[in-house]
């Protein structure tokens, strides 16, 4: 603690005379806190150079202020307590990160919580908060292409995104014994700064304490045993393949665990709160006939390991966490197990590079649940597709093209079933062999990267051999049922 104020102060004169900052130097080791650094103190320091400023969001056109520009993470290192009986997070974020332009100055995404202290490259760095962006300057600029470390060390009460909008609550929820961490669509700020969207996906590395007694569910693999001492238990758990902020998970409390491996040996681990003990083996059943069987379909499973958990906050939606799909208060059914799983390659090994492109992931993950009932030799997809296309041309459904999902309405109906449709009237267009052809060289060509629907409409026509415009425009961008095409 003492050192570190030393070496605060010892920068603070150091920027003083380089005149590089506009005030607050006296301040001496005041100069990283929050009070010192009032709303727009950063913003009237003039820019040390023009052109340096890394830009407020990452470009989403929907989301103008989700994520941020001027560089791109490589991997998150968090290093987390949480009490429940407190609601109380603290901990320090390291983020390993490559700038792609120079930066006097550059953005995180954080919402509420304490900032305590921030530095970059090891040197104390000057911060302030403006609404949920967390705005850094280095000590130093931050040249193009290079590397640079950020450590921000924060604490709080950290509160889910609730309430604003058709998404419902997301982000960080409470729960009696822990918490139910379910992100999507820009709810990772609720509990840790980050690149808060899908365009830049990072490695994850988690240490998170608890009191004893409670478990820590992230993503990936848990690395050696968990230790106990004064007690606390500490979870030392690993993301190795990229990975995209909303799929980031600590989801914390009791739960039962079944843990193995699929028929085809994917490690397999299901866990439920207690209230739902009796769900426990067909979730973990299930999740490994599921996983091994889009294996087959997709392509290899893009992950170290699969299953499910289901927690007891009533979230009345369940997301395809990486590695680890979460059920928010209920049992899942087959569909929505087949659901969940198909977005391991739909949406987390292939992930979308701006929100209006939704479709490619719920439109996917609806058809699989038709895909499995077919499997199964329940209903076909294509008696399923009929059934949805027998709507009325006044029905809601089509109201809503599918292939811009709009901002305040992402989850909207025809985002999942209208996707879900396109997929089946471009199958029965190019025909059972180039389609499922099609599914596999998607996910086998842009496996853990970023998709727009351009790339995936260029890829069908080119494996088709056909012109596609008029199917796509049809059943994606234009509203009303579509006729032909
Ligand atoms: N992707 C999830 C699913 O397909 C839905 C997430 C809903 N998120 C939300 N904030 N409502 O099941
Ligand atoms: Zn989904």
């Amino acid at each position: 603690m003492a050192s570190g104020r030393l070496a605060i102060a010892a920068t603070a004169t150091l920027l003083g005379l380089l005149g590089s900052v506009a005030c607050s130097a006296s301040q001496g080791e005041s100069i990283t806190s929050k009070d010192a650094a009032p709303s727009g103190a950063l913003g009237s320091a003039p820019p040390r150079a023009a052109g340096t400023i890394g830009a407020p969001g990452i470009g989403d056109p929907d989301f103008p202020t989700d994520g941020n520009g001027g560089y791109d993470v490589d991997r998150y290192r968090l290093k987390l307590a949480y009490d429940p009986a407190a609601k109380h997070l603290s901990g320090v974020v390291g983020i390993e990160a490559r700038a792609i332009q120079d930066l006097s100055r550059f953005n995180l995404d954080l919402r509420g919580l304490e900032v305590d202290r921030i530095t970059v490259d090891g040197r104390p760095a000057r911060f302030e908060r403006v609404k949920d962006e967390l705005i850094v300057a280095p000590a130093e600029l931050i040249r193009g292409r290079s590397g640079f470390t950020v450590e921000v060390a924060y604490a709080g009460e950290p509160k889910p995104v609730t309430g604003s909008s058709n998404l419902g609550t997301y982000g960080f929820i409470p729960t009696a014994d822990g918490a139910f961490v379910t992100a999507e669509p820009n709810g990772a700020k609720t509990w840790f700064p980050s690149n808060d969207h899908p365009a830049d996906k990072a490695l994850y590395d988690f240490e998170i304490t608890v009191p004893a007694g409670l478990n820590v569910l992230a993503n990936g693999e848990l690395v050696g045993e968990p230790k106990t001492s004064g007690g606390k238990t500490t979870f030392v758990w690993r993301e190795s393949h990229p990975m995209a902020s909303y799929l980031a998970t600590i989801t914390m409390g009791r739960f039962e665990l079944r843990q193995g491996k699929t028929a085809a040996g994917i490690p397999n681990l299901a866990a439920v709160d207690p209230r739902y003990r009796d769900a426990l083996d067909t979730l973990y059943t299930q999740s490994g006939q599921i996983t091994d069987y889009w294996s087959t379909v997709f392509g290899p499973y893009p992950f170290s390991s699969t299953g499910g958990v289901i927690d007891d906050f009533t979230a009345g939606y369940a997301l395809e966490n990486q590695t680890r799909p979460m059920y928010g208060g209920f049992n899942p059914d087959e569909g929505i197990i087949a659901h969940e799983l198909a977005h391991q390659w739909f949406g987390d090994s292939l992930s979308i590079r701006r929100w209006k492109d939704l479709w490619l992931n719920e439109g996917f993950a609806t058809y699989a649940e038709w895909l499995w009932s077919e499997h199964k030799g329940d209903s076909t997809a294509e008696r399923i597709f009929r059934g949805h296309y027998a709507a009325g041309p006044s029905a809601a459904i089509w109201r809503y093209p599918p292939g811009r999902a709009k901002p305040e309405d992402l989850f909207n109906n025809s985002v999942y079933t209208r996707g879900g449709m396109t997929l089946h009237a471009l199958r029965q267009r190019i025909g059972d062999p180039v389609f499922f052809k099609l599914l596999k060289t998607w996910t086998a060509e842009h496996k853990y990267g970023n998709v727009t629907t351009e790339e995936f409409v260029a890829l069908a026509e080119k494996l088709s051999g056909k012109q596609l415009d008029s199917l796509f425009e049809a059943w994606l961008f234009t509203a009303g049922k579509p006729t032909e095409w």
